[in-house]
């Protein structure tokens, strides 16, 4: 990796060190939380003296400023600090949460995302977020999954490579450009059940092939930090994991960006059992790697000691500060710390509001669209024929649970809702009943069921807007079963009695498992959380004035007992088939143990999962022809493309998320049965064909190998170009030497 920061700037920290005091230096370690507008004297005395580098979670621009002013004017060295703040998915105006946003499968439209949401956190002193989260997630049960970016490493490190530059542009320096942070390094998407914060054991070449290469990529792309895990990683919890930090971190990639730890993740060291005190803790962290620890107290209050026993060194613990010096003046705070509202752009101004509203179109994924009583799928909503729309659900009118999880400073007032959106457009001609139903996704009060029955009889189309409340997903919010909660499925029950056709709205943080209410509804557009303009994006949806183009960013299970289900699977020594596959009802009782398949299925439901990885409808039809590969045999450090045609037969303008998927047949470890390599997104007219192609290069195929190294290997592969990973790999290739 070339350098991150300019020979300038090295310089100017250098000097800056040197005029440093031990205890000066040991501040700029220190990260402490705001208390509030008003600076009480404790943290007004600490910054005085130099011992805190970072202020979190401080969103006043005038409280900045003075923090600002404190720490440059009555200090000795007058160094600024760095003021952090969770912006996750938006500042103000709020994008949809990013596993919504990795629906998009935009690189685009998650960068424009993300300067927006850096430029308007700007506007209050926030120079640093913690964000993009891009662990892989491959277990619907856990909260956090609705931070992340899915289940697939090509498809998080493309979005996250976006998401980076969104927030820091070509230019830390340059006015509301902040600084990134890619967390949580790594492998906490597999803690165990899915329960936040659990351990995790992942084989190297696993953690290699699957979990670190978003993380390699955002180094690669200049990302200014990283965030250790709070997780044990293999017995060592990332946070004091001396291998993850420093040989692959620094040594192997050679980042030369800060890394922070994450909340109390020093201190909790001592929790895991890795350190027996706080002390331990500190010089743990540190020889790990760890510049800055967040929250807690163990470097501030131990380093001396532990510098002066000669546990650690001068040298390592400059070479601490500098990491953390280098973001400032990287920042360009040592010009000027203090923030001017007004020379950036306005928050939640048209434009911003108009980039989220098309974030949120391009995230909801159309499951299903047929109509159970008649051929005609339900959605777009003819408005023609539609005279009355009944309105149902906990989600419908909700500005406060549309935006989801880790929203610190977005409001409720902003958020257009599902049912506003609807009505905006549905104009005079179509009356709109709403009924609640139910208080909350979790209420299970069935006392309004007839009514909303009987609304829906009333009306010629229903649309219920269900899912889960915001709290329900993200940190420490994590369910073993993910099922509708409350009474939700007893309302669809209840409503699927009736002949008018039924179109579900899902808004939730996470993959739900919907297999029971399939044949109950007519369509289904899963909408996650999705953020201020929510309700007018899926409302232009379901009208039909743009088509649904988001695909899913991760597999969706039939059953809780599937998990980890996700495409890129290794095929087994025994891969299930259709033929093997054998349903419990169909054992006979008392049968001979090997007629039961033999194959890696469960007995009671089916292998597949319900909506696979990449999985989106349209109301386009799209058709794909005359995949090609080019040259057929390549030659090892060479360029190959990949071309097609996609034909748009419907009569509407639609966008299609395109799809390569490669397999390796042969490696010296095996390789998935499946691995997405490329993606674009292609607008097609209607009734046209667009000519797609992807320009390649067999670096592309590389893996880590038997001995961990990233390689490629020659042999045999197949490919296939489609709408989703179900995709069939029927164009053959060869790499040779
Ligand atoms: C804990 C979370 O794990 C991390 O993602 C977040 O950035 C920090 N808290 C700061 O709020």
């Amino acid at each position: 990796m070339s350098h991150l920061y300019s020979p300038e700037i090295i310089r100017q920290a250098k000097q800056l060190l040197s005029k440093m005091t031990l205890d000066e230096k040991l501040g700029q370690l220190s990260q402490v939380s705001s208390a509030g507008a008003h600076i009480p004297d404790d943290l007004a005395d600490a910054i005085r003296h130099g011992r805190v580098s970072s202020v979190i979670n401080e969103v006043d621009l005038a409280t900045n400023n003075e923090l600002q002013r404190l720490a440059v004017r009555e200090t000795r060295l007058g160094i600024p600090l760095l003021i952090g703040r969770d912006v996750i998915h938006g500042f103000k105006t709020i994008f949809p949460i990013p596993l919504g946003q990795a629906a998009t499968w935009s690189p685009e439209i998650v960068e424009k995302g993300a300067r927006i949401a850096g430029e308007e956190s700007a506007t209050v002193g926030v120079n640093w977020t913690f964000a993009p989260m891009i662990d892989i997630a491959r277990d619907p049960r856990w909260g956090r999954i609705a931070e992340s970016l899915g289940e697939d490493p090509f498809l998080c490190a493309a979005l996250c490579a976006s998401m980076v530059k969104g927030f820091q542009t070509d230019d830390l320096s340059s006015p509301g450009a902040i600084a990134s942070c890619v967390k949580h390094f790594a492998g906490y998407g597999a803690s165990e059940s899915g329960r936040d914060y659990n351990t995790t054991n992942i084989p190297e070449n696993e953690l290699r092939n699957v979990y670190l290469p978003p993380f390699h990529q955002a180094a690669k792309a200049g990302v200014a930090s990283f965030m250790a895990s709070f997780s044990d990683l293999n017995g060592v919890p990332a946070t004091g994991n001396r291998w993850l930090l420093k040989q692959v971190l620094r040594d192997e990639w050679n980042y030369q960006g800060l890394v922070v730890s994450d909340w109390e993740s020093i201190k909790e060291l001592q929790v895991h059992g890795l350190s027996a005190s706080e002390k331990e803790s500190a010089y743990l962290a540190a020889k790990a790697g760890v510049d800055m620890e967040m929250a807690s107290h163990c470097y501030i209050n131990n380093m001396a000691d532990l510098i002066a026993e000669n546990q650690l060194n001068q040298a390592e613990t400059d070479q601490m500060v500098l990491n953390v010096l280098h973001l400032k003046f990287a920042l360009g705070l040592f010009e000027n710390a203090f923030t001017d509202s007004s020379v950036l752009p306005q928050l939640m101004n048209a434009q911003n509001l108009q980039v989220a509203k098309e974030a949120a179109q391009k995230s909801c994924v159309l499951l299903q669209n047929k109509r159970r009583h008649g051929d005609t799928p339900v959605l777009p909503i003819n408005r023609g024929s539609t005279k009355r729309i009944a309105v149902i659900g906990p989600m419908a009118h909700d500005g406060y649970e549309q935006l989801g999880t880790w929203v610190f400073d977005g409001e409720e007032k902003h958020s257009v809702t599902c049912l506003s959106g609807l009505k905006a457009l549905a104009g005079q001609e179509i009356a709109i009943e709403f009924e609640s139903v139910l208080c909350t996704s979790r209420d299970s009060n069935t006392q309004h069921f007839d009514k909303a029955l009987e609304l829906t009889n009333n009306a010629d189309i229903a649309i219920l807007y269900l899912g889960e409340e915001s709290i329900l997903s993200g940190e420490a919010h994590c369910r073993s079963n993910i099922d509708l909660p409350g009474a939700q499925l007893e309302l669809i029950e209840h409503l699927s009695q009736s002949n008018t056709p039924i179109v579900l709205v899902v808004l939730a943080g996470r993959p739900l498992t919907l297999q029971p209410i399939l044949d109950k509804v007519d369509s289904i557009l899963y909408a996650w959380h999705p953020g201020t303009m929510g309700g007018l994006a899926i409302a232009e949806l379901l009208f039909g004035d743009v088509s649904p183009s988001g695909k899913l960013p991760v597999s969706f299970p039939r059953v809780v007992g599937q998990i980890p289900i996700y495409y890129a699977q290794k095929n087994s020594g025994r891969p299930p088939t259709e033929e093997s596959f054998i349903f419990i009802d169909n054992v006979p009782v008392r049968a001979a143990q090997t007629s039961l398949g033999m194959a890696a299925t469960h007995l009671d439901t089916h292998f597949s999962p319900l909506y696979p990885f990449g999985f989106g409808l349209s109301y386009a039809n799209f058709e794909y022809h005359h995949v090609n590969i080019s040259p057929h045999e390549i030659k090892l450090d060479s360029a190959f493309s990949v071309t097609l045609m996609l034909e748009n037969k419907s009569d509407v303008d639609a966008e299609e998320i395109v799809q390569l998927y490669i397999r390796d047949l042969v490696g010296s470890v095996t390789r998935p049965v499946k691995e997405l390599k490329g993606f674009k997104r292609i607008s097609v007219k209607a009734k046209s064909s667009v000519n797609v192609m992807f320009e390649m290069h067999t670096d592309d195929l590389a893996f880590y190998d038997i001995c961990n190294q990233l390689n490629v290997e020659i042999g045999h592969f197949l490919l296939g170009v489609g709408a989703d990973s179900s995709v069939e790999l029927s164009v053959p290739f060869t790499l040779v030497n």
